[in-house]
C-alpha cells in the first residue's frame, strides 16, 4: 500500500489530523494498536479551548459538541476552604466548553475520512531519513506502507518517539511526587462551574461531564494503589478538602469509574526528524491541572495539518520546517502554566513551611490583582492558535 501520510495513533491528535488532511485531499492512513472500542472506553479530562471547539467546527464534527457541551465562563479557586471565582468573561472576554475527551474522540471516528487500520500490532518505522515506510501486524499478516510522510500521534507510550535516536532528542522531565485518584459518578454536579481545591490535606478538584455525571479528583500520594481507595474512603477525603457549603451539597454515589492517573511535565525536542513529526501526548505531557493536555494535541495538529497541505498544495517545505518551532513555542507556554497551577494547588511535603506561604500569597494576590486573575483567565480558555 502507499500513501501520502501514515498516521500513528488514534487518539484526538490523529483522528483529528486525519479529518484536517482529509477535508484537503491529503491522503492518510491511521495506524491504531487498540480496537475503537477500547479507545472510546478511555476516561480522559473534558475542557476544550476556543481553539479547539473552532478545530471541530472547521472539520465538521462541532454539532454535538455545541449541543450538548456546557459553556463555563468562569472557575473556582478555593484555598483552605476560601473560595473565590475567576471570571472569563469579564476578564479575557473568553469561555471554555465542557465537554469529555472520549465525546470529542467519538465525534471525530463516526465522521470517518481517512483509512484507519485498529488492532495494528507492531507498527514500526522503517527509512526516517529517506523513503520511509512503515510495517504493521494485522490478523497474523504483516503489512507494508510507503509514505511521504509519518505523524507520530501514538501518545506518550507510543513507538514514534523512541523510534528517533536517543541523541537527536533532548527531553526535559518533571515527575510530581503524587497522583490525581479520580471518580467518575452518575450524579449531578456539586456547583456550576469547576471548583479547583488546595488544602493542607492535598488537592481536590470538582469537575463535570453532564448535568448528571460528575467526575471529581482528590491528589494522593504517586504509590497509593486504587484498591486502598472505597467509594466511601474517597468521598469523605474529597469532603474533607472543599469549604464547608460545598461539602454538604455534594451528591455521592457508586463510582462508575475510578483510577490514579500520575503527574508528569515532559517535553521532547525538536519534534521533527526527517519524516517524522511528533504531536500531542507523543512530544508531551502537561499535568492535567491547568486542563491543556488534548487542547495542546489540537494546536499541535492543526499546525501539522498546515504544514502538510502547504507541502503538497505550494510545493513549499516552509511550513514543515518550521512546525517544530512553532508548535515548541505554544507547548512550552502550556507547559508553564500547567506546571503554576499544579504548584499552587498542590501539597508539596519538599517544600516545607516556606512554601506554603508562597502558595497562600499567591492565592491572595490572585484574590486581590486583576492583572493575576487575567493572567490565570488567559491562560486557562486558551492562549491563541
Ligand atoms: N502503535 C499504534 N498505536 C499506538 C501505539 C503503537 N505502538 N502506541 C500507542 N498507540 C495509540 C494509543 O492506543 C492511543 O489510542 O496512540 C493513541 C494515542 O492517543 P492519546 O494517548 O490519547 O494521545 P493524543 O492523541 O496525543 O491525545 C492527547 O489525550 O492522553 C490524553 O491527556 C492527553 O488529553 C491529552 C490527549
Ligand atoms: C476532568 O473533568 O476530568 C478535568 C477537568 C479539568 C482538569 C482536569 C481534569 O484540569
Amino acid at each position: 500500500m502507499r500513501t501520502q501520510v501514515v498516521i500513528v495513533g488514534a487518539g484526538p491528535a490523529g483522528l483529528m489530523l486525519a479529518r484536517l488532511l482529509w477535508l484537503e485531499g491529503v491522503e492518510s492512513v491511521v495506524l491504531e494498536r487498540k480496537s475503537a472500542a477500547y479507545v472510546l472506553g478511555r476516561i480522559r479530562a473534558g475542557v476544550l479551548e476556543q481553539g479547539t471547539m473552532d478545530l471541530m467546527d472547521r472539520v465538521q464534527v462541532g454539532l454535538r459538541m455545541h449541543a450538548e457541551g456546557l459553556v463555563h465562563r468562569g472557575v473556582e479557586l478555593s484555598f483552605g476552604g476560601d473560595q473565590h471565582r475567576i471570571d472569563f468573561a469579564s476578564l479575557v472576554n473568553r469561555q471554555v466548553l465542557v465537554y469529555g475527551q472520549t465525546e470529542l474522540t467519538r465525534d471525530l471516528m463516526a465522521a470517518g475520512g481517512a483509512m484507519y487500520i485498529y488492532e495494528a500490532d507492531d507498527v514500526e518505522l522503517h527509512d526516517l531519513d529517506g523513503r520511509s515506510w512503515v510495517t504493521y501486524k494485522k490478523d497474523g499478516a504483516t503489512h507494508r506502507i510507503d509514505c511521504d510522510f509519518i505523524a507520530g500521534c501514538d501518545g506518550y507510550h507510543g513507538i514514534s518517539r523512541s523510534s528517533v535516536p536517543q541523541e537527536a532528542l533532548t527531553t526535559y522531565e518533571r515527575i510530581y511526587p503524587f497522583g490525581w485518584l479520580g471518580v467518575l459518578v452518575d450524579k449531578p454536579p456539586v456547583a456550576d462551574e469547576l471548583i479547583y481545591a488546595q488544602h493542607e490535606r492535598g488537592f481536590a478538584l470538582c469537575s463535570q461531564r453532564s448535568p448528571t455525571r460528575s467526575r471529581y479528583y482528590v491528589q494522593v500520594p504517586a504509590d497509593e494503589a486504587v484498591a486502598e481507595w472505597s467509594d466511601d474512603r474517597f468521598w469523605d477525603e474529597l469532603r474533607r478538602r472543599l469549604n464547608p457549603s460545598t461539602a454538604e451539597a455534594l451528591q455521592t454515589g457508586p463510582s462508575i469509574e475510578k483510577s490514579i492517573a500520575p503527574l508528569r511535565s515532559f517535553v521532547a525536542e525538536p519534534l521533527r526528524f526527517g519524516s517524522l513529526f511528533l504531536a500531542g501526548d507523543a512530544a508531551h505531557i502537561v499535568p492535567p491541572t491547568g486542563a491543556k493536555g488534548l487542547n495542546l494535541a489540537m494546536s499541535d495538529v492543526s499546525y501539522l495539518a498546515d504544514a502538510f497541505i502547504e507541502h503538497y498544495r505550494e510545493r513549499s517545505g516552509a511550513g514543515l520546517n518550521s512546525y517544530s518551532h512553532r508548535a515548541l513555542e505554544r507547548i512550552w507556554k502550556a507547559e508553564r502554566f500547567s506546571w503554576w497551577m499544579t504548584s499552587l494547588l498542590h501539597v508539596f511535603p519538599e517544600t516545607g513551611a516556606f512554601g506554603k506561604r508562597m502558595q497562600r500569597a499567591e492565592f491572595d494576590y490572585l484574590k486581590t490583582s486583576r492583572a493575576a486573575q487575567q493572567s490565570l483567565a488567559e491562560n486557562y480558555t486558551g492562549l491563541p492558535f
